[in-house]
């Protein structure tokens, strides 16, 4: 994850040093967080993303607008993001508003990804049933010898780009002795950051 011109209020700060101390210690992706939506009956989806980047108080991830998350933020912007960095033992949560970025903010991510990822997000209905795997694979192989061999260019697909959720909570959590756990909260209210803890 990529960190730029964040806040210099301490939630920000904060989570940036636990990310940094997460990859210091080696944690595998610590850049996957797990985000959930509520969709029209209320109901709530999970699912983890990689977050590319902390962008002013926004979190941000790139994804399908036409996704079955995507349905679900557009009914109700209002999200939750879990972090668990096993190799520090620390959680952080996050809630927030859900929209999307600029479109030149996602031109900027996709035109300086690797060429794979950007075909399979071409090919990719995302969240669409499939009749099989293998027909999703003869997709994929399809479109990138059409690019390979110019027959079509690699253009971000209109119905892909990011999201970004402007952070009103954080929890920071680490794990203690006896399951004597550290809760340490910052909520956002009335334009004020408000530090308190919560019993564990
Ligand atoms: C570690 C990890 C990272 C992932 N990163 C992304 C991502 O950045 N964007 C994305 O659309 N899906 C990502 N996925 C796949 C999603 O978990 C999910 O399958 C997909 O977005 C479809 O979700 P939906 O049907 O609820 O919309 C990732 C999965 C894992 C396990």
């Amino acid at each position: 994850m990529l960190f730029k011109n964040l806040p210099d209020q301490a939630p920000f700060q904060l989570f940036e040093q636990y990310y940094q101390d997460a990859e210091n210690n080696n944690q595998p992706i610590a850049e996957a967080g797990c985000i959930s939506s509520v969709d029209k009956d209320g109901k709530p989806h999970s699912r983890f993303v990689n977050f590319k980047y902390f962008f002013e108080d926004n979190l941000i991830f790139f994804s399908s607008y036409s996704s079955n998350k995507a349905e679900d933020f557009k009914l109700n912007q209002n999200v939750a993001i879990n972090f668990w960095w096993s190799n520090t033992n620390v959680q952080i949560r996050l809630e927030g508003q859900i929209s999307k970025c600029s479109v030149k903010f996602s031109d900027e991510h996709f035109y300086g990804r690797e060429i794979g990822k950007n075909i399979a997000a071409i090919v990719s209905n995302q969240s669409r049933e499939i009749e099989s795997y293998e027909v999703l694979e003869a997709k994929y192989e399809k479109i990138k010898s059409d690019i390979e061999e110019g027959r079509i260019d690699e253009i971000r697909p209109e119905d892909w780009g990011g999201f970004q959720i402007s952070v009103s909570y954080f929890e920071f959590w680490e794990a203690n002795n006896d399951r004597l756990n550290y809760r340490e909260c910052y909520s956002l209210e009335q334009g004020e950051w408000r530090k308190f803890f919560l019993q564990s």
